[in-house]
This record gives structure tokens, C-alpha cells and sequence, in this order.
């Protein structure tokens, strides 16, 4: 009998996923039924502009994140000058819909103004200048953010440090010192690092978690960890589960911060989106969510965030220049099977 219960549960929780909506759930939004907060990252052009863009976001999800507009190549456009315009649209549109506002990024080697590329100065004028970036961000938007990514993708592959402009000028400790500037600047916001690939690089997820041991060891702070979580439906589900165990046991935030799942993972140019692929990324979605219940205590839970609305805004498909489908919702906003998948497992 024992037995048979054993055999019966893969089957159940495949089933749930499955398993068409009712009524009432199909009239549910992914914020009521998420037990944390369920988020998407926001591109402030569409938010403005594209009525059911803006209809979904509200609708949907219960936090959001700045896809671009607080990276620093979009906000420190010249010496000592910012450009809030976008950022501030989407922060007081987070404010007015009542959601929770995550802040990314301060710190990514990818985002680096091109006059900060070619900046002339010593170490010094090097740590004034990051010092300053962090500083005055986090006080512009201090009580409307609530957490952010402070320092994105400080590690290579094999843990060690990234070799980027910010290791070149400040020395191999700068990443804690990010932290220690931005908790100086609002010592109430929730500081995060994230990183990309932490499910099956794992000399890179053991350095991010011996970094974050340290600082907890030095008094660094830090309050969670984002895994970004850029995958494919062939990543493996019991690895991306142990890395979520694995950084959870660190005793922090745990926030899956850039979902989104592809179907084109080896980048075909005449790729074909098909039925049986879309309902493989359904089953994804929802193994993802079991994961995070599963592995990381429910006082731990950021969240998870998707990286962007629906698959025409992905920046894969921009990337690639190849077909994909990588997100919840279809070109024209409709829910795909994924949804299904995300909302059935959230449900669970
Ligand atoms: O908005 C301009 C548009 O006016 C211009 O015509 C066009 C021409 O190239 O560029 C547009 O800006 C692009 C922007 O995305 C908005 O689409 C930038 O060139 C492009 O570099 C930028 O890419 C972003 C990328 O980060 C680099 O900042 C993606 O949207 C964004 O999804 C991606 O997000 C990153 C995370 O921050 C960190 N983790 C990985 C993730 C994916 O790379």
C-alpha cells in the first residue's frame, strides 16, 4: 500500500500542473495565488506605452524589478548627472499600484556609462566615483525601493573574481565595500547579490556562497541572494533544486530574480515552436516553483521574478535573433502553458 502511494505522488503532482484550470481559478491572477511575492521585470518604454503590457503587469505580479531603468549606463549619463526620468516612471508606478519595488543594478560591468569606460583617475577617484553612484541612487529612491541587486555577476565561471573595470581599480575586497556603502546610504533597504548559472556552475555557486559566509563572518551586510535563472526546459530539476538548498542554507533571502525558460536552447535559426515543447516548458515553470517551495523555508522566500512579460519583450529573442517562446504570456498577452504550469504549482 505504502508503496503504491509512493508510485501514485509523481503522478499527482504531474497531474496538478496539468490539469486544466477551473472557473475559478482561470479568473485567479498569479499575485493571488502565490504564497510570496511573484514578480516581473518592468521596461519603462512599454509600461508607458502599451496598454495591455501595463494591464498584465498590474494585474499579475506583486513586485517588480527594473529590467534597465536603474542600471547605471541609464541613470549616470554624465559626470555628477542623472537621469531619472525612466527610473522615477516606473518607481512611483510601482508605488501607485501598491507593489513591491526591487532595484537592479548598481554594480554590473555590463552597465558601465561609456565616459566611465574611459575615465581617467587613481584608485581613489575610482572609489569616489562607485562610492558616489551607490550612494546617491539608494538615497534618491530610499523608502519607495526595497531591496536591491548591488553588486550583478561578480564571478567567473571557475569562482574567481570577474576581471572587470571595478576589480581593475578597486582591489579584489571592493564587492564588500558596495555593501557596506549602500547599507550607509539607507540602512533599512535589503541589499542582494546576484549572479547567473549558479544551478550548473558549481565553482561559481561555491564562491558566492563562501563570499556571503564571510561577510556574515566580517559584518558585512547583505540580505539575500538573487539566483537570475535563465534556463532552458533541459536544465536538470534536482540540480537547480540543490543549488536552491545550498544557498538557503546560507540563512538568507532567497529570490529567484530573472526567470524565464527557452525552448530554442542551441539557438536554431529555423527553429519550430511546437505544442510538445510548450507544454515540456509548462511542466519547467512548474518544477521550478516546487523547487523553490521545497528547498527554501518559507521565511527565506524573496520571491520569484520573470524577465519580462510576454515572449515578443524577452531580451533572448533580441539577442538570439532566433525563435524562442521564453515567457509566460504569448506576444499578444495571452496566458501560454506555462502560465498554467507557474500558476498550478503555485497553487499547490
Ligand atoms: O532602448 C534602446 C533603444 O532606444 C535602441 O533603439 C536599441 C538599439 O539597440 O537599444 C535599446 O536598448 C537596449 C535595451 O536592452 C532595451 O531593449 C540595449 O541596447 C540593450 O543592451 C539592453 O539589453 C538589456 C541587457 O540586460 C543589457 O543591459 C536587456 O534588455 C536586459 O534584459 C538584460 O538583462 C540582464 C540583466 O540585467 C542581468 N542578468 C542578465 C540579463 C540578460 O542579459
Amino acid at each position: 500500500m505504502r508503496w503504491l502511494f509512493i508510485l501514485l505522488i509523481p503522478a499527482f503532482v504531474w497531474r496538478a500542473a496539468d490539469a486544466p484550470l477551473n472557473p475559478e481559478q482561470d479568473r485567479m491572477t498569479l499575485q493571488q495565488a502565490a504564497p510570496f511575492p511573484i514578480g516581473v521585470a518592468v521596461d519603462v518604454k512599454l509600461l508607458m506605452t502599451d496598454s495591455a503590457y501595463r494591464h498584465t503587469v498590474n494585474q499579475e505580479f506583486s513586485s517588480l524589478t527594473s529590467e534597465n531603468a536603474l542600471k547605471m549606463n541609464r541613470l549616470l549619463v554624465a559626470p555628477n548627472q542623472y537621469n531619472w526620468t525612466g527610473g522615477d516612471a516606473l518607481v512611483d508606478f510601482a508605488r501607485q499600484t501598491n507593489k513591491r519595488m526591487h532595484g537592479h543594478t548598481l554594480v554590473w560591468h555590463v552597465a558601465v556609462p561609456n565616459w566611465v569606460q574611459t575615465f581617467q583617475g587613481d584608485s581613489l577617484a575610482w572609489e569616489n566615483l562607485l562610492k558616489s553612484h551607490i550612494q546617491t541612487v539608494i538615497r534618491h529612491y530610499k523608502g519607495r525601493v526595497k531591496s536591491w541587486d548591488v553588486v550583478n555577476e561578480a564571478f567567473e565561471a571557475d569562482g574567481s573574481l570577474r576581471k572587470t573595470i571595478w576589480l581593475e581599480h578597486l582591489g579584489s575586497d571592493y564587492v564588500a565595500r558596495c555593501y557596506q556603502y549602500a547599507h550607509e546610504a539607507d540602512p533599512d533597504v535589503l541589499l542582494f547579490y546576484n549572479d547567473f548559472s549558479l544551478d550548473i556552475k558549481p565553482l561559481k555557486a561555491a564562491a558566492v556562497k563562501a563570499m556571503v559566509m564571510e561577510f556574515k563572518r566580517r559584518g558585512i551586510p547583505i540580505n539575500g541572494i538573487g539566483l537570475q535563472a535563465h534556463i532552458s526546459i533541459y536544465n536538470s530539476d534536482s540540480k537547480f533544486r540543490d543549488c536552491l538548498d545550498d544557498m538557503a542554507s546560507t540563512g538568507l533571502q532567497i529570490h529567484i530574480s530573472e526567470l524565464d525558460i527557452r525552448l530554442n536552447a542551441k539557438k536554431i535559426k529555423d527553429f519550430i515552436v511546437s505544442d510538445v515543447l510548450l507544454q515540456q516548458q509548462q511542466q519547467k515553470y512548474a518544477a521550478i516553483v516546487r523547487a523553490y517551495k521545497s528547498a527554501v523555508p518559507k521565511k527565506q522566500q524573496y520571491g520569484i521574478t520573470i524577465w519580462s512579460v510576454g515572449d515578443n519583450d524577452s531580451y533572448l529573442v533580441n539577442d538570439c535573433k532566433c525563435p524562442d517562446a521564453p515567457l509566460l504570456f504569448d506576444t499578444g498577452y495571452k496566458k501560454k502553458l506555462a502560465y498554467k504550469g507557474l500558476m498550478g504549482a503555485l497553487r499547490q
